[in-house]
């Protein structure tokens, strides 16, 4: 028998592992999420863990959390095998979590949600629920949130629910903070308040696993990385000693090229003409145009207003004043079924939320806007609706087991790529995509632009939010900056450059 040799014992304490992750393996019906991958944890370092949609990422947060038990392999504390059989073992493990898809209670106060199941308790075991919200207080003043523990879950916007999930975590002294995606959902002052955060549970000596999409962020706070690429473990180093190229190259497997694709916009007639949308506290006074072809991008900050208005636009909710033309027809649009009908579609930036049916299997999912082209007398013709759904989702590069797999089951990233495929699948004329790439790895990025290209190209009008310079650069023929509910400036040609965006966008 043969022995594997005895481990280096490494004598620096920042070398010292808190948590480790040894071969561990994981299957569902179908996929092997993880094969035999390591990674390992260290006090007071971030940890990037990095890989395509799919490869594995969440579900190590959820073996680390109790949430999935591995198939083989092991978790180490300390050096010593443990096992989560529970969530609540690996909370008094000291490993929490701030999950991609947060897992919180709408009916519940943000006081509530904090301390579900590890409430303060005072005498009789009963609850202490004035300690409990000075804690809630405490917790999320240290995290810069400026929200009433009082306030029920439901009335807060994603941000600041994100903030209460962050919360949380933090409300159990934990020796290891795992966040999955933590800044998908939150604004550029939140986000560079949640470094603040990062490097406060850095000096506390506590381990954090970070998980993200984002080149910029995780060159800027992590100090380690692990990659993943479709389940095994593709490369893991000090952060100093690898490039951006480096890794992507380790995560998708080959070079990608960040370039934009190369387009010649064919810009036809008018197909959209909005004109003086006004809302009482949300937008004002909102006019432009938009073509059969083009690709117009919507910049601003967050919160200038701008998916405020797309929501109106598609009926979700009402404008005070303002009319919509599409080819040449006043619409009438009152409801997102209208606006589908008149052949305007949006993509909701919280896709997790407006998105999808969860316990459906993606080809349901894609064609359940379509059924009129996929039904013929009442009855689903299930191979035309296979058609329309591999359709899609190939040419997004949706990567899952099979088209029966159950929405639920896909990865964060997956998940994402399906509600685009569900709209795209309806033939629009008019498709409004708000933050189409944030979420979605860096080599889907690429397809998901190439897509909006030739989309473009057939002569469908994209409506474009994003917050990505680079990206509002390199895929709109023009674009309309907002700031504070109005149209700041409209920018085409050599007057788009990241200055004239940044200066429309804040006013200066
Ligand atoms: N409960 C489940 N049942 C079946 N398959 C699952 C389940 N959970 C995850 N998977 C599959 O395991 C694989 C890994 O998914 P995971 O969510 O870990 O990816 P990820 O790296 O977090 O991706 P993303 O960047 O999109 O969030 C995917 O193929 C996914 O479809
Ligand atoms: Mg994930």
């Amino acid at each position: 028998m043969q022995l594997d040799p005895p481990p280096a014992i490494d004598i620096t304490a920042e070398r010292r592992v808190i948590l480790a992750l040894n071969r561990v393996t994981k299957t569902f019906p179908g996929v092997t999420a993880l094969s035999e991958v390591s990674l390992e944890l260290y006090p007071g370092q971030v940890t990037a863990l990095v890989g395509e949609n799919g490869a594995g990422k969440s579900t190590v947060v959820k073996i680390l959390t109790g949430i999935y038990q591995p198939d083989g392999g092991q978790i180490e504390i300390d050096g010593n095998a443990v096992r989560f059989p529970t969530a609540q073992d690996a909370n008094a493990a000291g490993v929490t979590a701030i999950h991609q898809e947060t897992v919180l209670f709408d009916e519940l106060s943000v006081a509530e949600n904090i301390f579900l199941g590890h409430a303060p308790r005072g005498r009789f075991g009963l609850i202490d629920a004035v300690a409990m919200v000075a804690q809630a207080q405490d917790i999320l003043l240290t995290i810069g949130a400026n929200i009433d523990p009082h306030t029920k879950l439901k009335d807060l916007g994603i941000a600041n629910k994100h903030l209460v999930a962050i919360a949380r975590a933090l409300s159990i002294d934990a020796r290891v903070v795992i966040m999955d995606e933590p800044t998908a959902a939150l604004s550029q002052k939140e986000i560079d308040e949640l470094y603040v955060l990062v490097e406060e549970l850095k000096s506390q000596g506590k381990a954090i696993l970070f998980i993200s999409h984002k080149f910029d962020e995780i060159f800027r706070i992590a100090d380690n990385y692990t990659v993943f690429r479709d389940g095994t473990l593709a490369g893991h180093g000090a952060i100093a000693d690898v490039t951006e190229a480096e890794l992507v190259k380790m995560m998708v497997g080959r070079d990608v090229s960040q370039i934009f694709p190369d387009r010649v916009a064919n810009i036809g007639q008018e197909v959209l003409v909005v004109h003086g949308y006004d809302h009482p506290t949300e937008f004002a006074d909102i006019s432009f145009t938009l073509h059969h072809g083009e690709i117009l991008g919507f910049y601003g900050l967050v919160g200038a207003g701008r998916s405020e208005f797309m929501q109106a636009l598609f009926g979700i909710t009402r404008p005070s004043a303002g009319d919509v033309k599409i080819d040449g027809v006043s619409a009438v649009i009152r409801s997102p079924a209208d606006a589908v009908g008149q052949g305007i579609v949006y993509v909701p930036e919280d896709r997790g939320k407006q998105g999808t049916i969860t316990a459906l299997p993606i080809f349901a999912n894609v064609t359940l806007p379509s059924l009129g082209r996929t039904s013929r007398n009442g009855f689903l013709k299930l191979a035309e609706e296979f058609r329309l759904a591999r359709e899609y989702t190939e040419r997004l590069d949706l990567r899952a087991a099979s088209l029966d797999t159950d929405v639920g089951n896909l990865s964060g990233g997956n998940q994402q790529k399906v509600v685009i495929a569900k709209w795209l699948a309806t033939q629009p004329k008019v498709i409004i995509l708000d933050e189409p790439t944030k979420g979605i790895d860096i080599g889907s990025k690429a397809a998901v632009h190439e897509f909006m290209t030739e989309l473009a190209a057939q002569g469908l009008a994209v409506i474009m939010v994003s917050s990505e310079i680079p990206e509002v650069l390199g895929m709109s023929d023009r674009v309309i900056v907002m700031r504070e509910g109005r149209i700041a400036a409209e920018l085409s040609g050599g007057d788009l450059t990241p200055e004239t965006l940044v200066r429309n966008a804040a006013g200066i």
